[in-house]
């Protein structure tokens, strides 16, 4: 297979996409749509968000120290792009989508009712990386919708339904599970066979 240097691009990259929510000084709630997001600890549990430093979220974040984070499911595609190409500096974004703010449980920070899990997240970190900053935010609550919970009480990929983005491109839905995580891979290891996921070589 010939490979081509197509040069330092991000597209091609698929990405989770979500909406962090933030107040202002004056307390007004506001959402932003991201894509530049991802977990980027387990302990402590935290995300990292990359902001622009012209969007009106960012001073928000820095001076509140704080912000959530909404993952829509693909029902939600119009509000999540909506939520990306306005700002808050002129609009309240949660009416014109016809969103409902919760708020969250430990920091009252603005969570999205119809979306089916939100984090509220403790800023820790600030780095600057170019265009973006990255904020790392610890997760302080996680709120989910019981009904995207599966019998163990953690959130079903199935029932959360979430959405994809592909920069220069645009949103897309997960496929059906292919595998479970943690398991098919082992059957490279020497010795062991075609039996990480419960099969047999
Ligand atoms: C799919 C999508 C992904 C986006 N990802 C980011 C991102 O990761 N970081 C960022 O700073 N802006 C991103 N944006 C742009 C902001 O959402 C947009 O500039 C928004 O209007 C800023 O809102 P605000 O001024 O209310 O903060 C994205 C927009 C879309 C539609």
């Amino acid at each position: 297979m010939m490979k081509k240097n197509i040069g330092p691009i991000t597209a091609g990259f698929p990405t989770p996409v979500v909406l962090a929510g933030t107040t202002d000084a004056a307390g007004r709630p506001n959402l932003v749509t991201l894509a530049w997001v991802g977990v980027c600890c387990s302990e402590p549990p935290a995300i990292q968000i990359s902001v622009r430093p012209d969007r009106y979220s960012h001073a928000a974040i820095t001076e509140r120290g704080a912000f959530s984070v909404c993952v829509p499911s693909k029902r939600h595609v119009d509000e999540t792009d909506f939520c990306g190409i306005v700002s808050g500096r002129k609009y309240d974004k949660f009416a014109l989508a016809g969103l409902t703010l919760e708020p969250g449980p430990e920091l009252g920070l603005p969570l999205i009712a119809e979306f089916p899990l939100c984090f509220e997240c403790r800023l820790v970190h600030t780095f600057t990386v170019g265009s973006h900053d990255l904020f790392v935010g610890q997760i302080v609550s996680c709120m989910a919708e019981e009904s995207a919970l599966d019998g163990r009480g953690r959130p079903e990929s199935g029932k959360l339904d979430p959405l994809v983005f592909m920069p220069g491109d645009g949103y897309y839905g997960l496929s059906p599970r292919i595998a479970p995580g943690f398991g098919v891979g082992r059957r490279f290891l020497p010795g062991k066979g075609n039996d990480g996921d419960g099969r047999t070589s």
